[in-house]
């Protein structure tokens, strides 16, 4: 070797990345199809199935949840425009494949949808104000292989301080899978500034199957380190604490979905 990093070839997909998913149906042939189950819902009934969804997660995983709460807090004290607009869009996510997407690591691993979502939410100044540009998954892929072709050892932490969305863990852990190793063996800890972007890697964490031992906290990684491992690991304390005194998090009277990856056991 020359010392030059050396791509690794993943295979073509079959049908390109650009293929479009025309049904609700899971990849997964043995997955749950809730496709047909959600689209006839009125729109108070998805809110409170997505409620369900929330439920389901904070029962797996009260830390994670509680660390994408900005993407659920709402759920506790929706407007009725809040209502429409979240059935709406549901819907339309549904028929054009999120669950395929969800359900089909290959496919999930592939790009950051939450992290492209949030580069079109928020304006050029607003991203500028803390360098918030994500790298795009051609180069994240790169660094995912060079990252993976220096001796990790499972069990090893793989730590991002100012992880956007959490990409860079979406390559490496691709990386991995095609490498044959699994994501879940090692231990990560996604951190960013941004409130926002931390709930979006908690919720990333579960898409890319990134296994047990994940951390995600919203604090300074610059300034102050040994604050944020602090803080995390109360935060931790506390949400099992809670979760034990409060096993629901939202009152729903839609059933808590089978949560995909419950049946793991920690590693
Ligand atoms: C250029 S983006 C890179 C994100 C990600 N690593 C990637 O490659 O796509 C920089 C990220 O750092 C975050 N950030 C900026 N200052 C930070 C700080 N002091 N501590 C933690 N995160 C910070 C921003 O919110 C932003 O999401």
């Amino acid at each position: 070797m020359d010392g030059q990093p050396r791509r690794l070839q993943r295979p073509r997909r079959r049908g390109g990345h650009a293929r479009r998913a025309r049904s609700v149906r899971p990849s997964r042939a043995e997955g749950p199809d809730y496709g047909p189950l959600l689209l006839p819902l009125d729109d108070e009934q998805l809110a409170d199935t997505l409620r369900a969804g929330w439920n389901a997660f904070w029962s797996y995983d009260p830390d994670l949840t509680e660390a994408a709460r900005p993407l659920h807090d709402w759920l506790s004290h929706p407007t009725d425009s809040d209502i429409r607009g979240l059935a709406d869009y549901a819907r339309v996510l549904v028929r054009t494949g999120l669950l395929e997407y969800c359900s089909d690591v290959t496919r999930a691993e592939s790009d950051d949808v939450l992290g492209l979502l949030i580069t079109r939410m928020r304006s050029y100044s607003e991203r500028q104000s803390t360098g918030e540009f994500f790298t795009p998954a051609v180069a994240t892929n790169f660094m995912g292989d060079m990252l993976f072709s220096s001796g990790r050892r499972p069990g090893d932490l793989l730590l991002e301080p100012t992880a956007g969305t959490g990409t860079m863990a979406r390559s490496a852990a691709a990386t991995m899978r095609f490498c044959g190793t699994d994501p879940a063996a090692y231990r990560w800890w996604l951190n960013d500034l941004d409130p926002l972007n931390a709930a979006c890697c908690a919720v990333n964490a579960q898409i890319w199957r990134l296994g047990r031992q994940v951390t995600v906290s919203c604090g300074d990684a610059l300034k102050h380190p040994r604050l944020l491992e602090e803080a995390v690991q109360e935060r931790a304390e506390r949400a099992c604490a809670e979760q034990k005194a409060r096993p629901v998090l939202y009152p729903t009277t839609t059933r808590p979905p089978f949560w995909p990856w419950q049946s793991v056991p920690p590693s």
